[in-house]
């Protein structure tokens, strides 16, 4: 070892030991006869003090080291008469006696401290440095602390985990497929794996019985700040178990990591419908941070010559509590807000209810204060509340309004960082339908299994069969989704035909699954969490971009290592693709 301790570790307890630091310059004074160094660590920062009368060659030296200096330094640890008590190591200070520069540095491109001056471009480029920086390797300690927790939990509950290939065949999950080209196989494609779905499915026909792995998927999809093109899962299945048994064994997974990386104990996981998630909260991910459930109004409003609420499939409302002071500017941010192409609303219907009782509302020319009255009485508003309704086509409007609860409850503090709200949804369709295609896709995946009791549906009324899938939503944010898996050929052969595909397509791309099927397979299911999702949610950040290391742009490019790039003539000819620049 280079060094006797690390910078992070000496008190007052150490006082009179002789030590020896290794670590990188944070900062210099220079204060005539003395010169004093910080000296920063993964550990922390330990002060050096150098005294010109009594060694000016060693305070020379110190004078002449820059920022980010990777240096070597020995000395005697005594206190400190100038204490700061904000870090451990703030009591002592090491008095040098020897100092080695092992390696110098450039002045760094942006300042490396907590509170930065570089912008987010410039720290991308230079991540190894924005690694040196507390708060974000601390984002990667909370990382490895949580993926320590989840393979603790797993293997005492006798889960192994495996390894499965990283270069395979496209599996369907709903995002484009990476794909890599064969040298070997010139015109041939590898795909990377959106998920490891068939491969532990195939492994519990193996007999491995509880599986799970800590793994890299990719998708080609568009990013956003929950989404990066490559992601970690902690993908899990289980043999010989029901629906309940997964929701429990992922559930106590989730409260102890909550348990033994943040001390928070996690309530038990409330369960909702995935029908009544969309009925109330317009999301099949709702925050439940906060109540602020809709309140349907259909009956209500119409038949008052109002077109709007006449005209509409559905009209919703929500109860915005003590937001009835809103001004006129205000409440056309919140109309521009739902106008936005994002969302695409084309109007927000409001009524006061006012401090004195009265309630007014935008559309008062229709409805009379009776009318108004019932609004209230229904959404439960009392003075100082603020109704906000609006109409339209079912579906639309739910996820509309849904938009705007999200955006209410950000506007009246309801969705702190801190407080964590978790959530079960069950039974998603099966089945969603495509505007695009013009045909169902499987909403989870095509392996996902119908609910025994809707699979006559299938053939009336594909878009009504419920499926044996979850999903975990902890504060808005989808952090994991399974289900219970066909393991069946003839019910998976039917599924593929719902899906659209040809008995020849299915047997081209799955046969290796339906074959196996055909071996001897156990019933299961399983799950997957977005690992860097949960990650981000326990470190209170709105990217995961912040809790992985090396991660890519918005363009989905790495900026550091420049990466996609272009490859020589001589590579594409390896490979046999032609070059269409
Ligand atoms: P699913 O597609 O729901 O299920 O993915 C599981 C979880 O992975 C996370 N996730 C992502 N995180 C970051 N960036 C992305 N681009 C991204 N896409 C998904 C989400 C999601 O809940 N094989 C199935 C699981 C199963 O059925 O067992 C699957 O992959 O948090």
């Amino acid at each position: 070892m280079l060094r006797t301790t690390t910078c992070g570790a000496l008190t007052l307890d150490n006082l009179g030991e002789n030590v020896i630091l290794c670590g990188w310059v944070q900062k210099s004074r220079d204060l005539g006869g003395m010169t004093f160094i910080d000296i920063r660590d993964r550990y922390g920062i330990t002060q050096l003090v150098f005294n010109m009368d009594d060694n000016p060659q060693l305070c020379e030296a110190a004078r002449s080291l820059g920022r980010e200096f990777v240096i070597k330094a020995g000395g005697l640890v005594v206190e400190r008469s100038n204490k700061n008590l904000k870090i451990p190591t703030g009591e002592v200070e090491i008095k040098i006696t020897a100092l080695e520069i092992l390696n110098a540095s450039k002045i760094p491109p942006f300042l490396i401290e907590d509170e930065t001056d570089g912008g987010d471009d410039l720290r991308m480029k230079y991540r190894y440095l924005d690694l040196r920086r507390n708060p974000v390797r601390n984002n990667m300690v909370l990382r490895h602390r949580m993926a320590q927790s989840v393979r603790r939990y797993l293997d005492a509950l006798d889960f192994i985990e495996v390894e499965t290939p990283v270069l395979i065949k496209s599996t369907p999950e709903g995002a484009r497929d990476f794909v890599v080209p064969s040298r070997m196989n010139g015109g041939e494609f590898y795909a990377l794996p959106q998920s490891p779905q068939t491969f532990k499915q195939l492994l519990m026909v193996s007999g491995f019985d509880r599986y799970f792995q800590i793994v890299k998927c990719f998708r080609d999809e568009d990013l956003r700040a929950d989404r990066q093109p490559e992601f970690t899962q902690i993908d899990c299945e289980m043999s010989f178990i029901e629906q309940e048994d997964i929701l429990n064994t992922f559930e106590g997974l989730i409260r102890t990591l909550f348990k033994e990386v943040k001390n928070f104990d996690l309530p038990e996981v409330p369960r909702m419908q995935y029908a009544d998630a969309m009925r109330w909260y317009g999301s099949d991910k709702p925050d439940t941070r906060f109540e602020m459930r809709f309140v349907e109004l259909t009956e209500l409003t119409k038949g008052k010559n109002f077109p709007v609420f006449d005209n509409a499939e559905l009209v919703i409302g929500i109860n915005a509590k003590g937001c009835a002071h809103y001004t006129r500017k205000q409440l056309d941010e919140l109309t521009d807000f739902i106008k936005r192409p994002q969302i695409g609303a084309t109007g927000l219907i409001y009524a006061r209810h006012n401090e004195d009782g009265s309630i007014k509302s935008s559309v008062d020319k229709f409805y009379t204060e009776e009318d108004l009255k019932q609004w209230s009485a229904a959404l439960q508003t009392e003075p100082g509340d603020l109704i906000l309704i609006m109409a339209g086509v079912k579906d639309k409007v739910r996820k509309q309004l849904g938009e705007l609860r999200l955006e209410m409850g950000s506007r009246l503090g309801l969705r702190d960082k801190n407080v964590f709200s978790a959530l079960w949804v069950l039974d998603f369709p099966l089945l969603e339908w495509d505007e695009e295609s013009e045909r169902y896709h499987a909403m989870h995946h095509p392996f996902t299994s119908p609910k025994p009791e809707d699979i006559a549906l299938l053939d009336t009324n594909p878009g009504e069969v419920r499926a044996n899938a979850y999903d975990m939503v902890v504060n808005g944010t989808e952090i994991g989704g399974g289900s219970i898996r066909i393991h069946d050929r003839a019910l998976q052969a039917l599924m593929f035909k719902h899906l659209g595909f040809s008995a020849e397509e299915a047997q081209k791309q799955f046969g290796f699954l339906m074959d196996a099927f055909e071996f001897g397979a156990p019933p299961h299911g399983g799950i997957a969490f977005g690992f860097d999702r949960l990650c981000s949610i326990f470190a209170g950040l709105d990217s995961i971009r912040d809790v992985i290391a090396f991660p890519k742009n918005n363009s989905g490019r790495d900026v550091m290592i420049d990466s996609p790039s272009t490859i020589d003539e001589k590579q594409l000819k390896e490979l046999k693709i032609k070059s269409t620049l």
